[in-house]
């Protein structure tokens, strides 16, 4: 069967699972990862802002919609790829960008970097990130960096020109975290920095729990002039990360973003945001063809993949399960874990009845019943 060989090759129908430990789809890794790391890490990585509604609602919101299939398609032969700001994508996500991977593995960013290098899978870095820069680009991946700015010009031009001149083929703008939500797991561990991982990029020496980032390092609001400020600093395509409003979607294209990311940060902010998925179509609508729209926030599953390219969509990024399954399996462990959500793409495609991303269509979703 044409079905049975893409997942083959994909290999987990063939994956030893001896114990029924080994993890299967992207979800398993969390309680894995949870068991390996130190608890204030894990609830750095897993938790969210306040009751964390949002963070629930982020992936319950995918589970209200349902898909209408067609048949009798020739999918033999069909291609998952997406183009991105001059980019071919393999498989239509990237890794978002994600505070300190060295608190999960020692080789932190450059694990996760290189997995995305052999498999042609674009890595943003954040600027709150536990590798260099420069050290990042060397793994051969396609990087983005993503910003947050510092109250300082000069260092904010200084991390620009550093990620030009390392490579870097995108500029995320986040602007969904000026000041950070009140995660309440973190104040419970009293979570703050290991001895040995440190902010590469940056000087802070600690994160701030439930306030700004903002002491003396960090710029503590993001406006409409700030992102014009980025746009004219950089020759490199700014992404407007944390887009959730339609208007806003417009008001970054109109000063000159290339793309925005519809996020809420993984629930980490402004708890009871709407779930991403849920405010995609608004804002795929408001931006009208003009620039590619991504999405983060809840994806877990290539069904997940699929209904946001139903919904407009150029592609996702992959957050937390990139975290944690770094923590279980280190390069290896992302390895599996990119591996099984391409896998599933795949799969999701051909059993839609689609040969492309591009055939995805709002026809091939209903919301569920009640
Ligand atoms: C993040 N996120 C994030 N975003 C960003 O722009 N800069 C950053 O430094 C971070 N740091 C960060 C740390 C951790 C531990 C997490 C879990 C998330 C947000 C991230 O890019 C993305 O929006 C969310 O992770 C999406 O939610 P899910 O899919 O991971 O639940
Ligand atoms: C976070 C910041 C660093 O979500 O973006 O923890």
């Amino acid at each position: 069967m044409s079905g049975a060989g893409g997942a083959s090759r994909a290999g987990w129908e063939h994956a030893a699972t001896p114990s029924g430990a080994d993890p299967i789809r992207l979800a398993d890794f969390e309680a894995l990862a949870l068991a390996k790391l130190p608890p204030g890490t894990g609830a750095y990585y897993s938790g969210a802002a306040n009751d964390e509604v949002t963070l629930r609602d982020n992936t319950a919101a995918f589970d209200r919609w349902r898909f209408v299939p067609r048949i009798g398609v020739e999918i033999r032969g069909r291609d998952a790829s997406v183009d991105v700001l001059g980019r071919r994508w393999p498989s239509p996500f990237m890794v978002a960008p994600m505070a300190l991977h060295r608190l999960a593995d020692p080789e932190g960013e450059l694990a996760v970097a290189r997995a995305c290098a052999e498999r042609g899978l674009v890595f943003c870095l954040s600027t709150v990130g536990s590798a260099t820069i420069e050290d990042v680009a060397a793994t051969g991946a396609a990087c983005w960096f993503q910003l947050y700015l510092l109250d300082d010009e000069g260092r904010n031009r200084d991390l620009l020109a550093r990620a030009e001149a390392s490579g870097y083929e995108a500029l995320v703008f986040t602007m969904d975290a000026p000041i950070l939500g009140r995660r309440e797991r973190d104040i419970r561990t009293g979570f703050s920095l290991p001895p040995g991982v440190t902010y590469a990029n940056i000087r802070r020496g600690a994160l701030k729990r439930d306030d700004t980032y903002g002491d003396d390092e960090f710029k503590p609001s993001n406006t409409w002039d700030d992102l014009e400020w980025v746009v004219g600093a950089t020759r490199l395509p700014v992404v407007v990360k944390g887009v959730l409003h339609p208007a806003d979607a417009v008001r970054a294209l109109d000063l000159g973003a290339a793309a925005v990311d519809v996020s809420n940060h993984g629930g980490r902010q402004l708890d009871r945001s709407i779930a991403a998925i849920d405010a995609l179509p608004a804002v795929v609508d408001a931006v009208a063809g003009r620039a590619p729209v991504l999405l983060d926030s809840g994806v877990r599953r290539g069904t997940d993949v699929l209904a946001a390219l139903a919904l407009g969509a150029r592609g996702v990024m992959l957050g937390r399960p990139v975290l944690w399954s770094l923590a279980w399996g280190r390069e290896a462990g992302v390895a599996r874990a990119l591996d099984l959500l391409a896998a599933e793409v795949h799969l999701a495609l051909g059993l839609a009845g689609l040969r492309s991303p591009a055939e995805a269509s709002r026809e091939l979703l209903v919301h569920a019943p009640g």
